[in-house]
């Protein structure tokens, strides 16, 4: 039997209002779009969602990772999308629509992806997660407990094939190059790195060579698209993605959702430039309002049954997460009274707007020595 992708390609087209949620039409375009590559045979299924003003666009296949048909079936997509926003006059219509062309893969061209190739088990349940208004560093700390912290997954302890726990491929965003390490064995190592997640971002997780699974196919897999880093300069936030795989040998689906019953501070609420609580909300909460934020993500459950997408059922749709939420309410509140001062804001070199060069600029003939 043929091997399963699952491809999750997201991007910001144009916001509705400003920056808060995507305009249904978007969504019913990207469906009359996906339909057509499923009835050509392309897709096996997909479901278009929406996180914050992003478009999400899950696909099941057999053509693998990296597939230029399947990646420019999204490009495609997202272009077609921008004529629609750029109609409606929707907000930043084309945003992440970098490129002028497409050019056999849209990484490096503004939107996101995580995909995943793998051998389907008897069961196969996935869970994608998107985000708004944040970086990919903010899947350091939950990707971080659900493989690698015993305190939240009891699979680590308890779990003869899970116990000798995971290997994490990590990337140097900045410098563009890549570690693996190991955990439990590197465990203190890889926190010195990915503490620091606006430079170094977990990008996959694969089963160790001991593991029941095949150790090549990864199990969790990050979008780290960065759009600073592709256009050079800011054009918008690179709002992350992941698909995790649970189950026999991986982590349970619960161990999964647990590290986000605790709202972490994470960067990019309002204008890129601001930390904040990361609120998991349900689809139909998937609104950036207050302060543009605060910085959200929604979980989706499928069930994978020979790439198709059996599902999504909305996993924090929950009161098990209304205390995070309540939490996530009350930090925003604390954050917000520091107004324009750090750590709310973030540190100078890591904003995306700042009007610092000017003040610095007016103030030229006034600095003076001090003695
Ligand atoms: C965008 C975002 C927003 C914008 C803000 C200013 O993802 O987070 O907070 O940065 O609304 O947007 P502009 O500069 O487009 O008016
Ligand atoms: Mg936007
Ligand atoms: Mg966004």
């Amino acid at each position: 039997m043929s091997k399963t992708t699952v491809s999750l390609i997201k991007a910001d087209i144009g916001g509705y209002p400003g920056h808060a949620s995507v305009h249904p039409d978007l969504i019913k375009l990207a469906e009359e779009k996906l339909t057509d590559a499923l009835k050509s045979g392309l897709l096996v299924d997909f479901k278009v969602m929406a996180a914050g003003d992003d478009l999400q666009l899950m696909m099941g296949h057999t053509k693998g990772v990296d597939n230029p048909e399947i990646h420019k079936l999204a490009w495609d997509t997202f272009v077609a999308g921008t004529n629609v926003a750029k109609e409606l006059k929707l907000y930043g219509a084309g945003q992440d629509m970098l490129a002028d062309a497409f050019s056999g893969n849209v990484k490096g061209m503004g939107p996101g992806i995580a995909e995943l190739e793998f051998t389907e088990r008897k069961g196969e349940p996935l869970v994608a997660y998107m985000m708004d208004k944040t970086e990919p560093g903010a899947f350091n700390l939950p990707i971080f407990r659900i493989f690698a912290d015993p305190f939240n997954t009891a699979g680590l302890v308890i779990d003869p094939s899970a116990h000798a726990g995971f290997k994490f491929e990590i990337w140097d965003i900045q410098e563009h190059t890549r570690v693996f390490m190991n955990a439990p064995e590197e465990m203190y190592e890889m926190l010195a790195l990915i503490g620091a997640k606006s430079r170094y971002v977990i990008k996959r997780v694969y089963p160790k060579e001991s593991s029941p699974l095949p150790s090549d196919e990864a199990v969790a897999a990050i979008s780290t698209e960065k759009l600073f880093q592709t256009a050079g300069k800011y054009v918008g936030k690179d709002d992350p993605v992941a698909l995790v795989r649970a189950q026999s040998g991986l982590p349970a689906l619960g161990e999964v959702l647990e590290p986000f019953a605790f709202p972490h501070l994470v960067s990019g609420w309002m204008r890129g430039s601001h930390n904040g609580p990361l609120m998991p909300v349900s689809f139909d909460n998937a609104r950036c309002t207050r302060f543009d934020g605060p910085p959200r993500v929604i979980a989706a459950g499928f069930q994978i049954s020979n790439a198709r997408l059996i599902g999504p059922v909305d996993l924090f749709d929950d009161p098990g997460f209304d205390e995070a939420r309540q939490i996530a309410g009350t930090i925003a509140t604390y954050m917000r009274r520091h107004g324009p001062f750090e750590p709310h804001r973030l540190p100078m070199e890591d904003m995306e707007y700042t009007t610092l060069p000017d003040v610095l600029k007016k103030l030229e003939d006034r600095f003076e020595p001090i003695e």
